[in-house]
């Protein structure tokens, strides 16, 4: 895989690069920046190295035709801020805007493209009809930058087509996040643990299947486990559950028994009568979820005992919230777990906290990046990486 370094030259070039910049948006706020912040330092290496640099990001999941809620215009001008000069914003993606803002651009500009994803030929699944988007991408460029690690999983038109047509390397943000990832995958640090929670379970059982395998401690919260807890006979009331994956669940909890993996589950959890913060609520134990509460937490003693089992441990990965922790009364969990990272961090852990919610939760619950050994920008990607997936977006950088 070629790095920025193995393109030579770059001062005049017209250089693609292609981020991940799919931030939260309240109406046009943005609600948290890591993913723009995560893009800068690619960006502004390219932009110092004399670089024409032609941003071009998605966000939200638009149907190939414009939306203006789905616009980067928020993301350009935080992007500037960042920068600290101006980006020119182009309102679409390879047409009129486009192509007269980079003939315009001197060395060291930036450009950011409309969201690749009001063009149909994006997310097309076959090859044939993402080839013609991609070509008038190609054609804006002379060579391509890959930097989004949050999208590497997709085979879309500015992810993996467009690293067919123009000389690509990959982009400084890429190669932390999976230089990282390898450290999970090969070799960790023992005690190795990971904390998964989130909504659904069926979202993750590909990745719990594979660390059944690696791992030697499964922490589970957040929505998804009362699918686990379910599982184990206990009734769970309102709370979220796949009764459909009730039975994989069992399966995994026998396999990571015979393997010797430890499976810890919540002891109690926070039982509301609905999701809302205003909503009646009461710590419970597990065998005493009342049938008309759902749980929206893990409880104190639960975080307790999540964080000794993370205490001593010298490796760990994190995706997924322990409970609804947008809402105050639900956000205990999330924040001693992140605590307990946050310590183990101090002592020379390896900590990884990965997916966009995850990230969110922990700079939302008042932590700084720094707290952490990495803040992954890639919640699904991370997975697939975990999962042993091919990635479609770095097979096609190691062919170039
Ligand atoms: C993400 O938010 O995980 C990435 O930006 C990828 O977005 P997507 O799941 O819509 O492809």
């Amino acid at each position: 895989m070629k790095s920025i370094a193995d393109l030579g030259d770059l001062q005049g070039k017209r250089v693609l690069v292609r981020s991940d910049l799919n931030v939260p948006l309240e109406g046009s706020s943005i609600t948290d920046d890591g993913r723009i912040r995560a893009s800068v330092p690619t960006i502004q290496a390219l932009s110092e190295a004399g670089a024409r640099v032609i941003v071009c990001a998605h966000l939200g999941r638009p149907k190939g035709t414009p939306e203006d809620k789905y616009s980067l215009a928020p993301v350009a001008a935080r992007l500037g801020e960042l920068l600290g000069r101006d980006v020119t914003f182009a309102t679409d993606t390879v047409g009129e805007s486009a192509q007269s803002a980079v003939e315009a651009a001197q060395d060291g500009d930036v450009v950011l493209l409309e969201n690749l994803r009001f063009n149909a030929g994006e997310t097309a699944k076959s090859a044939d009809a993402r080839a013609g988007f991609a070509g008038q991408l190609a054609s804006l460029a002379d060579v391509f930058v890959s930097d989004g690690f949050g999208v590497v999983h997709r085979e879309q038109a500015s992810v993996f087509d467009v690293a067919r047509l123009l000389p690509s390397a990959v982009g400084g943000l890429v190669e932390t996040e999976v230089g990282v990832l390898r450290r999970l995958t090969t070799d960790p640090e023992r005690p190795y643990a990971v904390v998964l929670g989130g909504a659904k379970v069926s979202d993750k059982l590909a990745v719990i299947d594979n660390l059944i395998q690696t791992a030697d401690r499964l922490l589970v919260g957040g929505g998804m486990v009362f699918t686990f807890l379910k599982a184990q006979g206990h009734e769970v009331g309102k709370s979220l559950l796949e009764a459909d994956q009730v039975d994989v669940v069992k399966g995994y909890l026998d396999q990571a028994k015979e393997r010797g993996v430890e499976i810890v589950l919540p002891v109690d959890v926070v039982a509301a009568t609905e999701f809302s913060a205003e909503a009646d609520h009461e710590v419970v134990g597990i065998d005493a979820i009342p049938a008309d509460r759902m749980g929206l937490d893990i409880g104190p003693k639960s975080a307790e005992l999540f964080a000794d089992r993370l205490a001593d441990c010298r490796t760990v990965f994190w995706n997924g919230p322990m409970g609804a922790f947008e809402m105050a009364p639900y956000a205990a969990g999330t924040k001693v777990l992140a605590t307990a990272l946050a310590d183990i961090t101090t002592d020379g852990a390896l900590t990884v906290v990965g997916g966009g919610d995850s990230a969110a939760a922990v700079r939302q619950l008042g932590f700084s990046d720094d707290q952490f050994g990495h803040i992954s920008t890639g919640g699904g990607a991370s997975l697939e990486y975990l999962e042993g997936k091919d990635l479609p977006g770095l097979t096609v950088l190691e062919e170039s």
